[in-house]
C-alpha cells in the first residue's frame, strides 16, 4: 500500500519522500509505481512529460532521517502494535514538531500508537484502500485527544489526494472494515455450513448485488492473513461473534495459504488468468 500512496501524493503535485526498511524493498516498491505509471501512459492517459515529473517528485531513501522536513508522515508498515510505536518514538525525535503524523493502519488503535509521541493532537488515521491508485475513498480518523483545525487540514490533504475522505473516530475497523470484515467472515461460515459453492457465493454477490468481486475473490486480494489478523483486533475489541474467524479462516492462514499473494486461498492462481475454486479441499 506504501507505494500506492507515494504514486497518488506524487501525482497530486506533492515532493514526495518515500522511506522503506532496505534498498530491495525500495526498489520493489518503485517497480510497482513504474509498472502503473506505464499502464497509464500506455492508455493515453498520462503524458510522458507528466510522468517524469511524478517520477521526479519520489525520493527513496532507506533512512527515517530523510523524512525530517516533511509536513505530513503517512506510515504503512507493517499492523504491528509494538512496531509501529518503536518507528513512531524515532520519528517523534527526527521530524519537525509541527508536521502531521498518519497510520495507514485498518484495524489498529490511533490511541494507542499516537502515545509513542507527544505530538497526540495532530496524529490521525489515514486509512487507504486497495489498489490505492483505483479506489476513490481513504478514511481520515481522528481521536479524543486531536486539534479539531489540525484535523481538517487532514481531510482536506486527503481531498487533495482526488480521493473522497470519510471522517471517524478511532474505534475497531473504522466504518469500512466495520461492516466489511462481518460480511466476509459470515461468506466463509456460509461455504462452511454448505449454503452455497464458492463460485456459487462469489457470483450471488457480484451479479445479484453488484459488487466488483465476490466475498471469496476479496478475501483472496485482501489476504487472508491480513483478513484474519484484523477480524482478531476487532474480536478483541468488541467480544463480537461476528468478528470471530471461522475455523476454515484459520486454517487456511495456519497452512501459509494466504490468496493471491501465495498462490493459493479459497481459489488457487496456478494460471492468475483463471483461478480455479477449491472447494474439494476446502469442505
Ligand atoms: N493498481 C493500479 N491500478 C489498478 C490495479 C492496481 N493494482 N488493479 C487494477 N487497476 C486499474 C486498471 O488499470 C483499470 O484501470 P482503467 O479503468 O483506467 O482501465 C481499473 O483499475 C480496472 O481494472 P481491471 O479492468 O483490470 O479489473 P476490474 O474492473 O476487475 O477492477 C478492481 C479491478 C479495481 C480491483 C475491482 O475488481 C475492485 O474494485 N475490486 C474491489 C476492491 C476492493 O473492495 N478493495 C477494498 C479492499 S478492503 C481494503 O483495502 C481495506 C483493508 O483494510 C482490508
Amino acid at each position: 500500500m506504501g507505494s500506492g500512496i507515494a504514486q497518488v501524493s506524487a501525482a497530486a503535485g506533492y515532493e514526495t519522500t518515500v522511506v522503506e526498511v532496505n534498498q530491495k524493498l525500495v526498489d520493489r516498491g518503485l517497480g510497482m509505481i513504474a509498472k502503473n505509471l506505464g499502464r497509464l501512459q500506455e492508455k493515453g492517459v498520462l503524458t510522458a512529460e507528466n510522468r517524469a515529473a511524478i517520477d521526479a517528485r519520489i525520493h527513496p531513501s532507506t533512512d527515517l532521517a530523510a523524512l525530517s522536513g516533511c509536513d505530513i508522515v503517512i506510515e504503512a508498515i507493517i499492523e504491528n502494535l509494538a512496531e509501529k510505536r518503536v518507528v513512531y518514538a524515532k520519528l517523534d525525535e527526527i521530524v519537525q514538531p509541527k508536521s502531521i503524523f498518519c497510520s495507514n493502519t485498518s484495524s489498529l488503535s490511533i490511541t494507542e500508537m499516537m502515545t509513542a509521541t507527544k505530538r497526540t493532537d495532530r496524529f490521525f488515521g489515514m486509512h487507504f484502500f486497495n489498489p490505492v491508485p483505483v479506489m476513490k475513498l481513504v478514511e481520515v480518523v481522528r481521536t479524543i485527544a486531536s486539534d479539531p483545525t489540525v484535523y481538517q487540514s487532514t481531510v482536506e490533504f486527503a481531498a487533495s489526494l482526488g480521493k473522497t475522505p470519510a471522517q471517524t473516530s478511532d474505534r475497531g475497523g473504522f466504518i469500512v472494515n466495520r461492516l466489511l470484515v462481518p460480511y466476509m467472515l459470515d461468506a466463509i461460515r456460509a461455504f462452511e455450513e454448505g449454503v452455497g459453492s464458492i463460485t456459487d457465493i462469489d457470483n450471488g454477490m457480484k451479479l445479484g448485488c453488484g459488487h466488483p468481486m465476490g466475498p471469496f475473490t476479496l478475501l483472496d486480494f485482501v489476504g487472508l492473513d491480513t483478513t484474519y489478523y484484523i477480524a482478531g483486533i476487532m474480536f478483541d475489541e468488541f467480544r463480537e461473534k461476528r468478528y470471530a474467524a471461522p475455523p476454515l479462516l484459520k486454517r487456511l492462514v495456519m497452512a501459509g495459504w494466504f490468496g493471491r499473494k501465495s498462490g493459493r486461498g479459497f481459489y488457487d492462481y496456478a494460471d492468475p488468468a483463471a483461478p480455479k475454486p477449491l472447494d474439494g479441499l476446502l469442505r
